[in-house]
């Protein structure tokens, strides 16, 4: 057995560059079905257990469209009061009982640690889609496979980069996933940008400077805004004690077209995992840049499915046989013309 087959995905931490490398190979080859250029049935039969305890949009229909992509059905539940964890039932016997209806468990819940304690009861691979404020960590090989990609095309590599992560960084799961797996290249820097109270706890740090890179904290967006890749997130409301002080933050740090022609190199790369609040108190990122061949927010969408691709066909010990699979779509579809 490799190192996936089998395996849950719960923390970054459990990859180093040759892994993440295995899976950025995988996440390749899966552009031709995620484009309906060709279909592939490896996963016909298999059963995807789609749990999720907390909102979602991308991260949960992703991860459905993968696993149909790759021939399998899709089981889902969706939110708390709809499952017998309102009824006092505990992350393990959940665990056990789903686990005997599917083949893979995709699981989101507000508790930081949850997912952990959840695969301790599963007897199919659990992949962590989000756990609280602590990880997130198919968000994040989505974010730095695109992080590869828009770098490349601008000649860089993430060695050497520049990143400012922007926002609430105390809560965002995903920016704490994010470090954690760049923590595995070489002389980065990192722009930490929030406002004082939602910093960018101080474990995720001690992760990054140990690994040897360099961190420069600042709770003002003027004057750091040439880094290759600027990192935007959204206020995580639903995290505060009191949601009403998450309006002390909200609309702090908001990027337009206008902010980013005098401040951000010609080429920065903007991101943000999504949703981006575009309410008029945040407009964190303003729809005015959705012209800007810059904002790679949609190509982050669309990543986000060859990497839960990879990883299902990896964790289910397929990814040799995907071509073996194939067959040719059918329909219309317009997919394959531009990506
Ligand atoms: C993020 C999350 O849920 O952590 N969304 C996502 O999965 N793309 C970010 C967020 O909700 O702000």
């Amino acid at each position: 057995m490799d190192q996936f087959t089998g395996k849950h995905i719960l923390s970054v931490k459990q990859f180093d560059r040759d892994s993440i490398q295995t899976i950025f190979s995988t996440a390749d080859m899966m552009l031709p079905y995620a484009k309906r250029e060709k279909r592939t049935r490896v996963l016909d039969g298999a059963i995807l257990g789609n749990m999720f305890f907390e909102a979602s949009t991308r991260t949960r229909v992703s991860f459905g469209s993968a696993f149909n992509l790759l021939g399998g059905f899709v089981r889902e539940t969706t939110g708390m009061a709809t499952s017998a964890l309102s009824k006092g039932e505990s992350l393990y016997d959940t665990a056990r009982v789903l686990s005997s209806y599917a083949d893979v468990i995709a699981m989101r819940h507000p508790q930081s640690g949850s997912v952990s304690e959840f695969s301790q009861g599963s007897m199919v691979p659990v992949i962590n889609g989000g756990d609280g404020a602590n990880e997130h960590p198919t968000q994040a090989l989505l974010d730095l496979y695109t992080i590869e990609k828009e770098l490349a095309s601008n000649l860089k590599t993430i060695d050497n980069m520049h990143i400012a992560m922007v926002g609430d960084l105390k809560y965002g799961r995903t920016v704490h996933s994010l470090s954690k797996l760049l923590a595995n290249y070489d002389n980065i820097t990192f722009s930490l940008i929030s406002p004082k109270e939602l910093a960018m706890p101080d474990e995720v740090i001690s992760i990054i400077e140990d690994a040897g890179h360099r961190v420069i904290i600042h709770d003002q967006l003027e004057g750091n805004l040439d880094a290759d890749i600027l990192y935007l997130t959204r206020i995580q409301e639903e995290r505060f004690d009191d949601p009403a002080e998450a309006n002390l933050y909200r609309g702090q740090f908001r990027l337009n077209q206008q902010i980013y022609t005098q401040h951000c190199k010609s080429n920065t790369v903007i991101m943000h995992p999504l949703p981006r609040d575009s309410r008029s108190e945040a407009n964190e990122l303003d729809t005015d840049l959705n012209l800007n061949p810059n904002l790679a927010i949609f190509r982050q969408v669309e990543n986000g499915v060859l990497i839960r691709m990879a990883l299902f066909a990896l964790t289910l010990g397929v990814s040799d046989q995907v071509q073996q699979h194939e067959c040719a779509v059918n329909w219309y579809s317009n997919k394959s013309i531009s990506k």
